[in-house]
């Protein structure tokens, strides 16, 4: 796939360190105003680094925009008169709805809104997806491209404010309880690399046990508390 990253900050480097590793790319175009930050990944077989959007967007199919939603608008105009038929435009822009995209690009373009979250970088990010009319043509390929990169779902887009909080916000909340966690193992005598050990995959388990089984989390605590146990007066 040829695909390029309009506005490579922190959410497009997580994206694009994403489909390198997975090698989901035929070319890789990353944009931003200032390249330094972003040399690194010149390093990478077939990433072209420029700060020219319209270069970038000639020579891919898939556009990520990654920029701001104070920037977004005056980039998608300085870009619209180069879009194709061809190309589908993803935007990871918070708040910015289909509507005003549509405003200044079109209503025929394939027009996608995602909200993944940075857990993109490893491969694992809960993304969820929207589109126009005519982006529910390319939403199969927008399915596969995040599901490469962890699991995607397609949803209204009235429900795309509330996935931000869940989602994306929601890695910052399940790191404060991962860190609650640490600070609760040190309490209890562990050093604090063993500590954050401890939590971090204990935290990966209890996910991946519902993942893999579908079951309730209700279901998996009842298997770990017994009456008067420390578990039970934990939870309390
Ligand atoms: N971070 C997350 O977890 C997350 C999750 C879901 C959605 N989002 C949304 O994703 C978007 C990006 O978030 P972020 O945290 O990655 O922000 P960020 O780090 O500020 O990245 C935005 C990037 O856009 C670049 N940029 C600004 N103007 C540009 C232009 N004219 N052409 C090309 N690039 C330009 C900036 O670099 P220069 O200044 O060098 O140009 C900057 O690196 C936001 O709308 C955010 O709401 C973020």
């Amino acid at each position: 796939m040829k695909i390029a990253i309009i506005g490579t900050g922190n959410l497009g480097q997580s994206i694009a360190k994403g489909l390198i590793t997975t090698n989901a790319i035929t070319t890789l175009y990353l944009t931003k105003r200032n390249i330094e930050s972003i040399q690194d990944f010149e390093g990478y077989k077939k990433v072209i680094i420029t700060s020219d959007n319209v270069k970038a967007v000639k020579h891919s199919d898939i556009l990520i925009f990654g920029v701001q939603p104070a920037h977004f608008e005056s980039i998608l105009k300085d870009i619209s008169s180069f879009l194709t038929e061809n190309h589908v435009i993803i935007s990871t822009v918070t708040g910015f709805t289909i509507s005003r995209i549509e405003a200044v690009v079109g209503q025929e373009q394939f027009i996608i809104r995602a909200m993944p979250n940075t857990a993109i970088a490893v491969g694992k990010s809960m993304t969820c997806l929207c589109c126009n009319e005519n982006g529910k043509k390319r939403i199969k390929i927008s399915e596969a491209i995040f599901n490469r990169l962890g699991t995607s779902i397609s949803i209204p887009e009235s429900q795309m404010q509330a996935a931000t909080v869940i989602c994306a916000s929601g890695i910052a909340f399940w790191m404060r309880l991962i860190r609650a966690t640490t600070q609760a193992a040190i309490q209890l005598g562990f050093d604090a690399k063993e500590a954050q050990e401890l939590a971090m995959h204990t935290c990966e388990g209890a996910a991946n046990l519902l993942i893999k089984t579908g079951n309730h989390p209700e279901q998996e605590i009842d298997k770990v508390t017994t009456p008067k146990g420390c578990t039970i007066e934990g939870l309390n």
